[in-house]
């Protein structure tokens, strides 16, 4: 579904939010300029990608589905004062956020060894560490993301100590957050990306928190509900994320 008017309200007051025309398409999203300054719509989609763009495929519903997830857990995380992009929940593929000047670090943190650090540091697959990882990759898919550590980002003038202080700590509370939210309903959260971005002053929590973005594993059986799935060819991709919709949003 796809939405030209939306009544909202914003602190001003209810107004009329009208979608305007494209600022961006990415891999996964669409960014809608609105007819606010300083608004934008973000469409889902259900296209799929990874390894940087060179895997290519569709997960039926996955635009709907990751909306419903993120909407959420934005929500969820307001609750506890995490400052991010997000206002409401517009349709079933789209939010409305607050325009960032985006950080081009993706911002990565682990509690169970999976994926690129198995393979960089020798890990079994699953070893639960002692402490959350925090890593810090360029955001730049003709380069692969390469990883990155603060200085770099200092050095390439991508934040200051400030702000890396800032979204570091801001980092660490979503992970706490959301490790605790997730256990509960008997799912681990092994790792996960986000992005960060600038209003002014202030560092808000942007993009998406979804399985295109989060490893998240059943706690008994292990069995992956993210990304992985179509990563690696192992089928139900599309049950998968609904399973995970549906043990987030409904419980
Ligand atoms: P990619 O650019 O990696 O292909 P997407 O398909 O997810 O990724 O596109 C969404 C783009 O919008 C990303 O580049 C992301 O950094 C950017 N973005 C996310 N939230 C905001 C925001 N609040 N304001 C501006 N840009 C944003
Ligand atoms: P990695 O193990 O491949 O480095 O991925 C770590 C986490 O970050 C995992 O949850 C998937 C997520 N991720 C993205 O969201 N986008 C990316 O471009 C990459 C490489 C990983
Ligand atoms: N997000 C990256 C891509 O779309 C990598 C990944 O998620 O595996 O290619």
């Amino acid at each position: 579904m796809n939405l030209n008017n939306a009544i909202i309200h914003l602190i001003t007051g209810e107004i009329t939010l009208q979608k305007k025309e494209l600022l961006y398409e990415g891999k996964a999203k669409k960014m809608y300029l609105s007819s606010e300054e300083g608004y934008l719509i973000q469409e889902f989609k259900d296209d799929a990608t990874a390894f940087n763009g060179t895997k290519k495929g569709v997960i039926p519903h996955k635009g709907e589905i990751n909306n419903a997830i993120s909407s959420f857990l934005f929500e969820y995380l307001e609750n506890y004062h995490i400052p991010t992009h997000f206002v409401e929940k517009l349709s079933s593929t789209e939010m409305l956020v607050r325009k960032l000047e985006i950080i081009p670090i993706e911002i990565v943190m682990r509690n169970v060894a999976a994926g690129s650090l198995c393979a960089r540091y020798n890990i079994p697959e699953g070893t639960i560490m002692e402490y959350p990882v925090l890593e810090h990759y360029l955001k730049d898919d003709k380069l692969h993301d390469p990883m990155i550590n603060e200085y770099h980002a200092y050095a390439f003038g991508h934040a200051n100590p400030e702000e890396m202080h800032a979204i570091s700590r801001i980092a660490a509370k979503v992970n706490a957050i959301l490790k605790s939210f997730f256990d509960r309903r008997n799912l681990i959260l092994v790792d996960f990306k986000m992005e960060f971005g600038k209003r002014g002053l202030e560092i808000n929590l942007g993009d998406e928190i979804s399985p295109d973005t989060c490893r998240i594993w059943d706690k008994r059986t292990h069995k992956k509900l993210d990304k992985d799935r179509f990563r690696h060819d192992m089928g139900g991709v599309e049950k998968a994320y609904a399973e995970l919709r549906d043990r987030i949003v409904n419980s």
